[in-house]
């Protein structure tokens, strides 16, 4: 049964919400498990679908885990099938994180090709080309990787920085005979995280959180984990702080780690908005007049471009004219049209929007479309006059734990309902 979320307009919020573990950490850390001789656990692991996804294929792959109260056990010992199948992998496109420990660990595997998604075509070309480096032999036979060989140590420079291909290879390397040294790495706070997991289980990492990575393999021998918490979820982060933007609501986050969320603020602070932090916590003051804002979305340590669609919704409240590039993903305005339904002033010119504020906003129903994008819209809904009925709302589900619960818990008036039957 379809589900679409109904929200009331909520002008104003007010109190706290705690930040859940981060999915773009948990996603390769447990992917990572591969990699170990004894049971994985991991606490704070975020309660989302992209997280249940991920352990539905290792399961598939015969590997068992318990996961309850945020708290996840995983054992790979178990695993005696290394193909990772289509009709999993092609829900979710971060299914690509168990070639590199595959093959590292048993020197052959079949993964299907993650395929497109609504944001673009995110090929794996640079996964492919950095393990061939190493010693794969790799084909692409009816939509699955082929990939095969015992891996050695090796230069790899990525052409483009990519988040889950520097993760794969760094994964991959940690088993591999010899040192790897990988040049524009990705510098994401989660790729650093996985980094110290590998280090803590004994594989030798230098440069970690730098773009020059080097790890000196095991040979083939497995990893003695150490029991790890997953680090706050920066995105889900910035996207409550954008609630308290849109609507002007001083609201106070809890278990963050604010310097992950630099780039973010910077931006917020442009916009007119400040900010009181103490230790984990962190407060948004509402600006006195929120200002327009130009935004280039860029690797870490830069504007994520997870950021994006949020603050475009925020923008149609500026006074005056934002621009916003999106120079990630060759997709990744669909949230546009969307809020133009609900009377917003953005227009679109290749990679550029423009996005002319204030304007009112009216309730209406929309489609989500992607996860960051339909955080978007729900921030929208919650100053738009009336009701706002977000459709497909299952994209949010992927990547925002108990987010009803949360906003409901910040004064939101929303609820989750069935679709009718057509
Ligand atoms: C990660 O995706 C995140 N996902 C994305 O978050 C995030 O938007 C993205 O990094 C950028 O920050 C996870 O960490 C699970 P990329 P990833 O490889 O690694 C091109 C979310 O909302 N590219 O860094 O798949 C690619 O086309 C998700 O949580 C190649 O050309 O992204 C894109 O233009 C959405 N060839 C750019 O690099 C390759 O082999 C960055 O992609 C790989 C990537």
């Amino acid at each position: 049964m379809y589900k679409y979320l109904k929200i009331t307009k909520s002008p104003n919020l007010t109190g706290e919400v705690t930040i859940s573990g981060a999915k773009n950490a948990a996603l390769p850390l447990i992917a990572s498990s591969i990699l170990a001789k004894n049971e994985v656990e991991f606490t704070n692991v975020p309660e989302v679908a992209d997280v249940k996804t991920l352990l539905k294929l290792l399961n598939n792959l015969g590997a068992e885990f318990k996961f309850e109260n945020h708290s996840l056990k995983i054992n790979t010992s178990s695993i005696k099938n290394t193909t990772a199948i289509y009709e999993i992998v092609k829900t979710m496109r971060a299914s690509i994180l168990v070639l590199g420990p595959l093959l590292a660990r048993f020197g052959h595997c079949k993964v299907s090709l993650p395929g497109g998604c609504a944001i673009g075509a995110r090929p794996v070309d640079l996964h492919l080309k950095a393990l061939k480096l190493m010693g794969a032999e790799i084909t692409i036979e009816q939509g699955y990787i082929h990939a095969k060989g015992k891996l050695k140590g090796s230069d790899i420079v990525f052409d483009k920085i990519t988040v889950t291909g520097t993760e794969n290879i760094i994964m991959a390397a940690s088993l591999a005979k010899g040192k790897t040294k990988i040049i524009n790495a990705a510098k994401e706070p989660e790729v650093v995280q996985l980094c110290e997991v590998l280090k803590d289980a004994g594989v030798e990492i230098e440069g970690i959180g730098s773009d020059e990575i080097t790890i000196y393999g095991t040979d083939g021998e497995l990893l003695k984990f150490k029991k790890q918490e997953i680090i706050p979820d920066r995105i889900e982060a910035g996207t409550y702080l954008a609630a308290g933007a849109i609507t002007n609501s001083k609201i106070t986050l809890k278990n963050v780690i604010t310097e992950h969320l630099e780039g973010i603020l910077t931006k917020f602070k442009e916009m007119g908005f400040s900010f009181e932090e103490d230790k984990k916590t962190l407060t948004i003051i509402p600006a006195k007049k929120i200002e327009p804002v130009k935004i280039i979305t860029t690797e870490y340590p830069g504007f994520p471009t997870d950021m994006q669609a949020q603050f475009m919704a925020i923008a149609t409240q500026a006074e005056g004219m934002s621009i916003i590039e999106e120079r990630l993903f060759e997709n990744r305005f669909m949230h546009v049209p969307e809020l133009n339904r609900l009377g917003a002033n953005i227009s679109i010119n290749g990679k550029v929007a423009t996005i002319i504020g204030p304007t009112k906003l009216i309730g209406a129903d929309v489609m989500a479309t992607d996860l960051r994008a339909s955080s978007a819209l729900v921030l929208a809904g919650l100053i738009a006059e009336g009701e706002t009925n977000i459709h497909r709302i299952y994209h949010l589900f992927r990547g925002y734990e108990n987010f009803v619960e949360k906003f409901k818990g910040l004064g939101a008036k929303m609820e989750i309902l069935n679709e009718p039957n057509p």
